[in-house]
């Protein structure tokens, strides 16, 4: 089976990001540009299993440039079956989520035990420039909105070159 979807949302958000695409991919390997391996990550609920979340150039931690596109791989285990998931992203910025986008992934059925790979892009704005944010990500049956993942990972949002 192989998922290798993409549904392109364009959100305009003045929030701190945009979504570009969001997909789901079956286990394979990615070719790998030059994305990092996220190591600071929290758990904020979900029945689901984290495996390894992967952010354009970031090696342990992520520091944003305000306007690049970052593709971001997250790899987990759904803890059931579903016919669709959706994924929501937040930036939380002094305790408060801010919605970056909400959208349920094309094609997304999923199984218990195999591990799927969630991608997607954001584009961080400069609204929140020199700030240490948490990046969210949520996972949900689109079905019945069981909580699969919910993840987050502390980032900074550069100033803009000048
Ligand atoms: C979803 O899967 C169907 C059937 O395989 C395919 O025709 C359709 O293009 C896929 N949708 C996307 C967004 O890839
Ligand atoms: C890891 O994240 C926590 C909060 O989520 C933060 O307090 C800590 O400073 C971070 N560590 C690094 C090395 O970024």
């Amino acid at each position: 089976m192989e998922f290798s979807t993409k549904l392109f949302i364009v959100l305009v958000i003045a929030a701190s990001a945009t979504a570009t695409s969001i997909g789901l991919s079956a286990p394979r390997i990615f070719s790998q540009e030059s994305k990092g391996v996220v190591t600071n990550i929290t758990r904020c609920g979900g029945y689901g299993t984290p495996i390894q979340l992967r952010i354009t150039e970031c090696e342990g931690r992520c520091s944003f440039t305000p306007g690049r596109v970052y593709n971001i791989e997250y790899d987990m285990i759904p803890s059931s079956a579903s016919t669709s998931l959706s994924l929501a992203c937040d930036l939380v910025f002094n305790g408060t989520p801010l919605r970056l986008f909400e959208a349920e992934i094309a094609n997304s059925s999923v199984q218990p035990g195999l591990m799927y790979t969630v991608k997607f892009s954001i584009v961080p704005n400069d609204i929140l420039s020199g700030q240490t944010v948490k990046l969210r990500a949520i996972i949900y049956h689109t079905d019945n909105r069981l909580l699969e993942i919910c993840v987050e990972t502390e980032c900074d949002i550069l100033d803009l070159p000048l």
